[in-house]
């Protein structure tokens, strides 16, 4: 069975303390640090790339920050990018420090096999997410191909924004993955906080993505440690 790995969404977080804010997280049990990259497109963008020149209504950081935060910290940086053009990402986010590499599916077409072999090749572990609205046989190629992807990313809200609802639906791609892929790291972000996890502990997931139910409450160490105990090993 995977391992629960407990992830505070650093897109709640005071941006402008990056590194002290990620300290205060491991001191208080995280596992790892989830970096929301949210983007835009620029330069020779294919015809086809312009409809979606915008992943999601958001901007937040990229790879200098990564740098940055990577001279204060040896945590493990679970990055999450929300961009149309995930492959231009790889290097420069390799270089950076970046320790996971979570591309779209949506985005991908039929260019998965070479971003996942970049991405290993630039010692970083690949992932792959999925929005509310794609299906999740959608990965199940990138799960079992020769190259694999080494985890999936279940969106529990559309990606863009911290603090919304947990869509209890999408427990139904995170029980398929678990049945099909019993050691896959299944992850699941969005809306997570004590009283949504025990829905998604019981499906499966085993790495937690929590943004605002983590900064956001009193004792934020608290509510790790309730995440984590809810997570089964
Ligand atoms: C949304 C991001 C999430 C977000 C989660 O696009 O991928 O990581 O920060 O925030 P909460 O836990 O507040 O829903
Ligand atoms: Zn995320």
């Amino acid at each position: 069975m995977a391992i629960a790995k407990i992830a505070p969404s650093m897109l709640s977080s005071d941006f402008a303390n990056l590194a002290s804010e990620a300290e205060r997280m491991l001191r208080l049990g995280a596992d790892w640090l989830h970096m929301d990259i949210m983007g835009l497109l620029f330069g020779d963008a294919e015809e086809e790339c312009l409809l979606t020149w915008h992943f999601v209504p958001n901007l937040t950081i990229g790879a200098p920050v990564i740098q940055s935060l990577r001279k204060h910290t040896k945590a493990y940086l679970d990055c999450h990018l929300m961009v149309t053009n995930p492959l231009d990402y790889v290097e420069p986010f390799g270089k950076a420090g970046a320790s996971g590499f979570t591309f779209h599916i949506e985005v991908t077409r039929d260019n998965w096999q070479e971003l996942i072999k970049s991405i290993k090749s630039k010692g970083m572990r690949p992932g792959v997410s999925l929005r509310p609205g794609t299906p999740v046989e959608d990965v199940f190629p990138l799960v079992e191909a020769e190259n694999p992807v080494e985890l999936v990313l279940v969106m529990t809200v559309e990606p863009g924004f911290g603090g919304q609802k947990f869509m209890p639906e999408m427990m139904d791609k995170v029980r398929t993955l678990r049945e099909k892929y019993p050691s896959l790291d299944i992850e699941v972000d969005g809306g997570l906080g004590p009283s949504t996890i025990d829905a998604a502990a019981s499906a499966g997931a085993n790495c937690i993505v929590a943004g605002s139910s983590i900064f956001g409450a009193a004792d934020p160490g608290e509510v790790i440690s309730v995440l984590r105990k809810s997570v089964v090993e």
